[in-house]
């Protein structure tokens, strides 16, 4: 016997909770994964995504103590990655009268992905079905997280089955915010977005614009906890982050190969305190690229630092660089700081880099040669003082 949550009146949790799952491809997931399903018992039986290959078993077994998979008469599809629907295939062997619901984009995915075709029902942008007491409507949130990517409402229950959007990484118990740690819950719905939508912050208005005006009970998205108690924190915290408001904290974030380019870090963190903002200092390896950029998400400046190694930067930078690159973050200051023996090379790189992200640099860069001297040391200060008080007057 496993546990089915009733989240109201024949709507029901029966997704899974993957607890040592450490790396989401790429993303550390220190908290776990949960892939979310939901079912829908009205005159129609209706399954809402479905979870990862492996657990695919558990999932079954959760819907069997509620339903004969046969009975199920729709499986919708909200996206075709293979953590929601990966389990598809084992579940249509059983849900053999259920049409795949999905957009023509995840038709598309599946289709490819899968290497096999099913009885599926493309539907777009106010299509609706009727399951007898309640009406599902079909909201297309394209590049939240992938083109295919949908979100559908159910209108009696009025709850929202967002799929990736207000998702987080973390395993418990527990299913709803309320019944959870409110300031971890609200971390991991941050680092989510930060790790997974930020590049796609220009549509997250559009987004809140479609799913703000349904009446909402519930936003039950297929990562974590569902939200109940603390809707309007999340829709606000979904607005401020996708405008790209900006705080009034830096991020210094570097690697140093014998160390001077720590000690160029450490003294231009104290120039950033001495400006009045908040400053937090990252070696990389010490913390992991995702609870990184979750910091630089709310963050008004970002520093990088490295030593020069072969006219370029440490490849610990250069893979920083990279996930910083595609993440694309908006409305932030950045400025480079480096150490070099003898051409140089590793400013310009992280210039360029910076640039390409699409932060604002106007401050030029830093570079001393093998280490800093006393007078050096007092400019790293100077620098980050002077950055900071950017960054504070921006904020105002
Ligand atoms: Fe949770 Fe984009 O898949």
């Amino acid at each position: 016997m496993l546990n089915n949550v009733k989240l109201t009146e024949g709507v029901y949790f029966v997704g899974a909770v993957d607890w040592n799952l450490r790396d989401f491809h790429g993303y550390h997931t220190p908290r776990g994964v949960t892939y979310n399903s939901y079912l829908i018992v009205d005159e129609k039986i209706c399954l809402v995504d479905t979870v990862k290959a492996p657990f695919a078993e558990e999932m079954l077994e959760r819907i069997s103590q509620i339903v004969d998979p046969a009975k199920i008469d729709y499986v919708i599809t909200n996206h075709a990655e293979p953590d929601h629907a990966g389990a598809l295939p084992k579940l249509m062997e059983k849900a053999v009268n259920a049409k795949v619901v999905l957009t023509a984009s995840g038709k598309d995915g599946v289709m490819k992905q899968q290497q096999r075709s099913y009885d599926f029902m493309v539907v777009k942008e106010g299509d609706t079905i009727n399951l007898g007491r309640n009406n599902l409507h079909f909201v297309p949130l394209p590049m939240l997280h992938w083109p295919d990517s949908m979100a559908c409402y159910l209108d009696g229950e009025q709850i929202l089955f967002s799929n990736d959007a207000f998702g987080q990484h973390v395993c418990t118990t527990k299913r709803f915010d309320d019944e959870n740690d409110l300031n971890e819950v609200m971390y991991e719905a941050g680092k989510y977005y930060a790790n997974i939508l930020m590049p796609y912050s220009r549509l997250i208005g559009k987004a809140l614009d479609k799913t703000g005006q349904l009446p909402v009970t519930m936003i039950a998205p297929s990562h974590g906890v569902i939200w109940r108690s603390h809707i309007a924190e999340i829709m606000q915290k979904y607005e401020q982050w996708g405008r790209g408001d900006a705080g009034d904290t830096v991020i210094i974030v570097y690697d140093s190969m014998w160390g001077a380019t720590e000690q160029m870090a450490r003294r231009i963190l104290d120039g950033v305190a001495a400006s009045g903002v908040k400053g937090k200092l990252h070696r990389l390896g010490a913390a992991s690229l995702s609870d990184i950029i979750t910091d630089v998400l709310e963050a008004g400046g970002l520093m990088v630092g490295s030593s020069t190694q072969h006219n370029g930067v440490l490849a610990t930078t250069g893979g920083f660089l990279t996930y910083l690159k595609g993440l694309r973050p908006t409305n932030k200051l950045g400025a480079a700081f480096s150490t070099y023996g003898w051409s140089g090379g590793a400013q310009n790189t992280i210039e360029e880099f910076l640039k390409s992200s699409g932060l604002t640099v106007e401050q030029s860069g830093l570079s001393v040669k093998w280490a800093g001297s006393k007078e050096e040391l007092d400019k790293c200060f100077e620098f980050g003082l002077e950055f900071g008080k950017k960054v504070k007057m921006r904020k105002k």
